[in-house]
């Protein structure tokens, strides 16, 4: 008998191809994720859960599913959403998709963070508005690139993608991430530093740290007023790594000067939410890794995940082992 699956989204066919051959799959075919209760139901008696980063994956589902569950594959590298303790106590694997995404994911820090310092997202508004009336030797001033300073909190593999970006932009780059060497952040030309003089020094800061215990609110009120009034902040990890009420009392009070942000919390944010108001912030709804190939290269490694795992084999891709 083919082992049994649940695929959580319509993922891209070079996944969920490999998934029908291997599996018998029931495939949620909602645009929006299926709700808690509903996954619930749908995961009873499978062998295997494809996921995304929008289900809630605690120990109640992994109860609901019943203790045949054998893996548990993230089509994400992020995997904060899950309860990692629950899971290893009750035996079952789990997989994720790093490397696949980090260029891509750096492409978009970076597009971000240029169109932040050229208020890319201002000039488009002012020529819709019917504004551009000639051109202006003092309108629409942002700021350079070369020679700037960028600080990059978490230099993993995703973080060093976007030093490596930078010294193209010719960037001064500081980096704070304990777990790096010093010789090891030399080689993407960062310098490491302490939070406290990255925040202090740079004129745009990064975030690329997972979120978890430690790393949730790492942005807040006190870290935010040690950056420059000028500084912008871009953030392409996961929303809760940054106080968002904090940021924007911080963008409102000009205690920093803009912020480009890829997640949010929550996720989406509601249209009317205050920071949508803001001329100096650009928000755009969690597009990392959203490029064909990355996209395809995820669903292809969640589904080589999945099906290891339902024929208890090792995770080619296992998020400890
Ligand atoms: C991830 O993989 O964790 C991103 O946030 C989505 O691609």
């Amino acid at each position: 008998m083919r082992p049994k699956v649940f695929v959580s989204r319509i993922i891209p066919d070079a996944g969920l191809d490999r998934v029908r051959a291997a599996c018998e799959a029931d495939i949620w075919l909602g645009e929006m994720p299926p709700p808690y209760d509903t996954l619930c139901e749908r995961v009873r008696g499978v062998d295997g859960l494809l996921c995304t980063l929008n289900d809630r994956i605690d120990a109640g589902l992994m109860e609901a599913a019943g203790s045949q569950l054998k893996v548990i594959s993230q089509m994400a590298v992020g995997y904060d959403n899950i309860d990692v303790a629950a899971a290893k106590t009750r035996g079952i694997q789990i997989g994720n998709t790093p490397g696949v995404l980090t260029d891509a994911t750096a492409d978009l820090a970076f597009a971000l963070l240029l169109a932040a310092a050229r208020r890319l997202m201002e000039g488009i508004e002012y020529i819709k508005g019917g504004q551009w009336k000639t051109w202006q030797p003092k309108a629409l001033l942002g700021g350079d690139l070369t020679g700037a300073t960028l600080g990059i909190i978490g230099l993993g593999r995703i973080g060093k993608a976007v030093a490596r970006r930078a010294a193209g932009f010719e960037m001064r780059i500081l980096a704070h991430s304990p777990s790096c060497s010093p010789q090891e952040a030399a080689k993407v030309g960062a310098t490491l530093v302490d939070m406290e003089m990255l925040l202090r020094e740079s004129d745009y800061v990064s975030l690329h740290v997972p979120l978890n215990s430690q790393t949730r609110g790492l942005i807040n009120r006190e870290t935010l007023t040690l950056m420059k009034p000028t500084a912008v902040l871009v953030n392409t990890t996961r929303g809760p790594v940054v106080d968002q009420q904090a940021l924007y009392e911080a963008l409102t009070q000009g205690i920093i000067g803009g912020a480009a942000l890829d997640v949010t919390d929550p996720e989406p944010l509601p249209a009317d939410h205050p920071l949508l108001e803001l001329p100096n912030v650009i928000i755009v709804p969690h597009i990392g890794s959203a490029t064909h190939r990355t996209r395809d290269k995820m669903a292809t490694m969640a589904a080589d995940n999945l099906i290891a795992g339902v024929m208890g084999q090792p995770l080619p891709n296992p998020v400890w082992t």
